[in-house]
């Protein structure tokens, strides 16, 4: 299978990144595995022209935008990492699923009256979500809840099988807790 890791974190040696490469490197080397970094991609933000609707190209020049959507495209599994920012995703990440709307889902027109069709079923996700506040607060919808329902919107829209969600809290105390949290990356790790 081919799987796709997606770290929206800006820190490198930051949580979501040493969550991230313990998977990286417990999932069976059976699999193929690409790890891409948003931070790292140039994707100028969606102007909201909706010239993709139904299924066109997006109006904007190619960028990485384009790049990614055809790697998860050819994904069979994804593997999302994400710091709660406000208790949503970093910007670089929505605006990468701003500019994707029709790699997630088909739309005869551009009126309120349609019904969206799924566009990556048969997909399956996995979502590691860190944050500052520590259990039980991280749960709450202003904490990684929000993070993981903006996940959750655009990957269901897409018909993805969510798998599983880690959620992480008190990455201010990280490495107290370190072992447990590497050993429930691992678990992922087998599981895909
Ligand atoms: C701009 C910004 C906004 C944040 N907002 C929240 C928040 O709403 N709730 C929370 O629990 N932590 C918040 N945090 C803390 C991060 O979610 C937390 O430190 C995270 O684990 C960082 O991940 P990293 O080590 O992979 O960078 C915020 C951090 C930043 C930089």
């Amino acid at each position: 299978m081919n799987v796709l890791i997606i770290n929206a974190s800006p820190r490198k040696t930051g949580v979501t990144s040493a969550l991230l490469s313990e998977i990286e490197t417990a999932i069976d080397p059976e699999h193929s595995v690409e790890a891409v970094r948003i931070y790292g991609l140039r994707i100028k933000p969606c102007i909201g022209c909706l010239k993709c609707r139904p299924d066109k190209a997006c109006a904007l020049p190619d960028d990485d935008a384009h790049l990614l959507a055809r790697k998860i495209k050819e994904a069979n599994v994804l593997v999302i990492g994400s710091p709660v920012y406000w208790g949503n995703i970093p910007g670089p990440l929505k605006t990468f699923f701003d500019r994707n709307v029709t790699l997630f889902e088909y739309a005869e027109a551009k009126s309120m009256n349609y019904v969206p069709t799924p566009q990556l079923k048969g997909k399956k996700a996995f979502l590691v979500i860190t944050s500052g506040s520590p259990f039980p607060y991280n749960l709450l919808p202003s904490q990684s809840g929000g993070t993981a329902r903006a996940l959750k919107t655009v990957l269901r829209a897409g018909g993805v099988r969510i798998v599983k969600t880690l959620k992480v809290p008190d990455s201010y105390n990280f490495p107290a807790k370190k072992q447990k949290y590497l050993e429930n990356a691992r678990k992922i790790a087998r599981s895909i």
